[in-house]
Order: C-alpha cells, then structure tokens, then sequence
C-alpha cells in the first residue's frame, strides 16, 4: 500500500508531555497529550521541579502510545521532530534527550521544533488551509505576540508583551479570585455569568502593537483588596479588558497589513469569548481561522506540523542543536505587501 511520510514528533517545554505521529499534509495520526495540571493546581502555577521529574515519568509510555495509536513502526518514520525551545530546561531536556536517543537508535533525522513556530502551524492540523499574507496572534501562558508572515516560514514580530502574556493574566486573577492553576478556562466560563462592571484599564491600547497586562492585573488585585469583590463580575470585567486590548490590535494590524488570514493560536485561542469576539466582524473583511481546541493548548501534533515543514524546505536539524530556553519567534525580512 503507498503509505504517505509520517514524522513522529515531541513536546515538553512546559507541563505537558506529548508526543504524536503526522502525516506530510499535516494530518493527525495519533497525538497523546499527558498533562501534569493536576500536580500543579495547588501550587497556583507550574512547578519547574515538579515538571522536569514527571516528563521524565511519563515521556517513555506517551511516545509508545502515540506510535501504537498510529500503528506506526520506528522504521516507517521519515524522522524525529521535538521542542528544543523556548522552554523550561528541566522540561525541555527530558523530550530532547528522548528525540535525540531515538534518532541515534533508529537512524533517523533529528528535527529541532521552535514551541513558538508549533503554535503557528497548529491551525493547519487536520484542517484550514491557511492563505498568506496573514496575520497570527500567539495567545499562551508563555507568551502574547502579533506576527505577520508574507509567506509561511517568513515571519515579522509587530508586538510583544513587554511583561505578562494573556494566559499568565488570566492564571494570576484566578489565584486573586481563589481558583486553582490553570485559571484561563475557569475566568473564562465565570465570565460568562458576570456583569462588566468594574472600570479596568486598557494598557497600552494606544501604543504601536506591543501589550502590557501587568497593569491590568494589578487593577484586578487593588479591586479585590477594596473588599467585597463579586467574583462573577471582576472575570467579566477582567475579559472584557483583555479582549478588548486584542481585538483592537488585532483590528489595528488587518487595516495595516491587509493579510488574507488572521490565526489566532495558543492555550487563550480555546476561550468561547475570545473565538466570538473575534469573528463578529469587527476586525473588517478577513477571514478568522483558529485551531481544533485540543490544538489550541500545548501538544505534540503542532510540533510534528513544524517539523515536517522545516524538514521539507532546510532538511535535518544538526545533531549538536542545543536546547534553547529563551528561544523567540524566527524572524525573517517579511516585507509588507500592504
Ligand atoms: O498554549 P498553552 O497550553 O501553553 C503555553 O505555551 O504557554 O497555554 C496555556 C494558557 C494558560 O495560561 C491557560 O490559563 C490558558 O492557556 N487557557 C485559557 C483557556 N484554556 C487555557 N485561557 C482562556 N480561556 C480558556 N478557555
Ligand atoms: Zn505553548
């Protein structure tokens, strides 16, 4: 039977140890997320010992799992794709060792997977084709960016968070309010039985790309010290900010860039609130694309999607990659056709 090229790929730069099997035009296989928030969750955020000790735990099962899933042998594999960063290090290195081992076993290409650019790409799993120029907006707990890309692969950075991303906004308010980690899902459906009613300020709205939540945060915390605080209504309050800071970004980049494609990506992109907000039309005529929700967060499918994409256009990563915890986004000169 013609069996199309598959490429087993591997992700644990945070809490989550994933692994899965993709095909070439980005079909899913198998892809098998193990995730640790429940030896988190008390400590209201992840604990870099804690992950490093579990990756190590879980990494062996999770990737037999993706491949049994898969019906996939080693030796039908084009090649071994893993997150070499940004990252925790105790994390990272648990999945790269892993990769690394099982390219040398299986005499098999190593490819090294930027987390960041796995976001990009988690769209495309099983689904949209994505038309270019556009517009993506990374949305996670680790980071909060406005990237335009004149092709795939060709990346430009209009705006980053000069401190908090979203996700690390939405986890900190939930500690406020008493919830545990991971706070993005339980604000977002508390927010959906509020009332916008606490004044909360827009940072930077007015500046250029880059975001700032920090602010936001704190005018959180300094309304719940004043006491009384309705729980229902400081996560509508707090939403309704956030989302307004990305949507007017977001609004502000498709009138500049004119893309064809705004992507919404990261663990954020899986808010209800978030996915209507952006696509009632008020960011003008481009067509709206986000990923399958168990894409949103992290998982290896993404990373295998990267892979394929880097493997096929610059070939195999060099053995001696190192990891690389503070990793951005690959920037190229993207000129602007707008
Ligand atoms: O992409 P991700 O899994 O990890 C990073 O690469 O950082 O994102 C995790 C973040 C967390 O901050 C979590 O609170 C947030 O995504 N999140 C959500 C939702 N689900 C997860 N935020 C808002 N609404 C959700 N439904
Ligand atoms: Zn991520």
């Amino acid at each position: 039977m013609d069996k199309k090229q598959v490429i087993l790929a591997i992700e644990s730069s945070c809490d989550e140890t994933a692994a899965a099997v993709v095909q070439d035009d980005f079909t899913v296989i198998s892809s098998v997320v193990s995730s640790q928030i429940a030896l988190h969750a008390k400590w209201g955020g992840v604990v870099p010992g804690i992950a490093s000790k579990q990756h190590v735990v879980a990494m062996n099962g999770v990737i037999g799992e993706a491949l049994e899933k898969a019906d996939v042998t080693p030796e039908e594999l084009s090649a071994v794709a893993v997150t070499v960063g940004p990252g925790l290090p105790g994390s990272l290195a648990t999945g790269i060792s892993a990769a690394k081992a099982l390219c040398l076993a299986w005499e098999k290409p190593f490819v090294a997977v930027n987390h960041l650019e796995g976001h990009l790409f988690s769209a495309e799993l099983d689904g949209a084709k994505i038309e270019f120029p556009a517009i993506y907006l990374l949305v996670s707990g680790g980071h909060c960016m406005i990237v335009y890309a004149a092709e795939r692969g060709k990346y430009k950075l209009l705006g980053t968070t000069l401190d908090d991303s979203v996700g690390e906004a939405y986890d900190k308010v939930a500690r406020e309010l008493g919830f545990e980690y991971p706070g993005g899902p339980i604000i977002d459906k508390l927010s959906l039985q509020g009332k916008d009613s606490y004044p909360l300020p827009r940072p930077m709205l007015d500046r250029g790309y880059d975001f700032s939540f920090s602010g936001l945060k704190t005018a959180v915390r300094r309304e719940i010290d004043k006491g009384n605080v309705v729980k229902e209504d400081m996560a509508t309050s707090f939403v309704v900010a956030s989302m307004d800071v990305l949507s007017t970004k977001l609004r502000k980049a498709v009138q500049e860039y004119q893309p064809r494609n705004v992507i919404v990506v990261g663990g954020v992109s899986k808010s209800p609130i978030l996915r209507s907000k952006l696509t009632d039309g008020s960011l003008g005529k481009v067509n709206v694309i986000f990923p399958g929700l168990k894409y949103s967060t992290d998982n290896a499918a993404m990373i295998g999607a990267a892979g394929w994409w880097q493997f096929k256009t610059k070939g195999p990563s060099a053995d001696n990659v190192p990891m690389m915890p503070g990793l951005s986004i690959p920037l190229a000169e993207a000129k602007p056709d707008a």
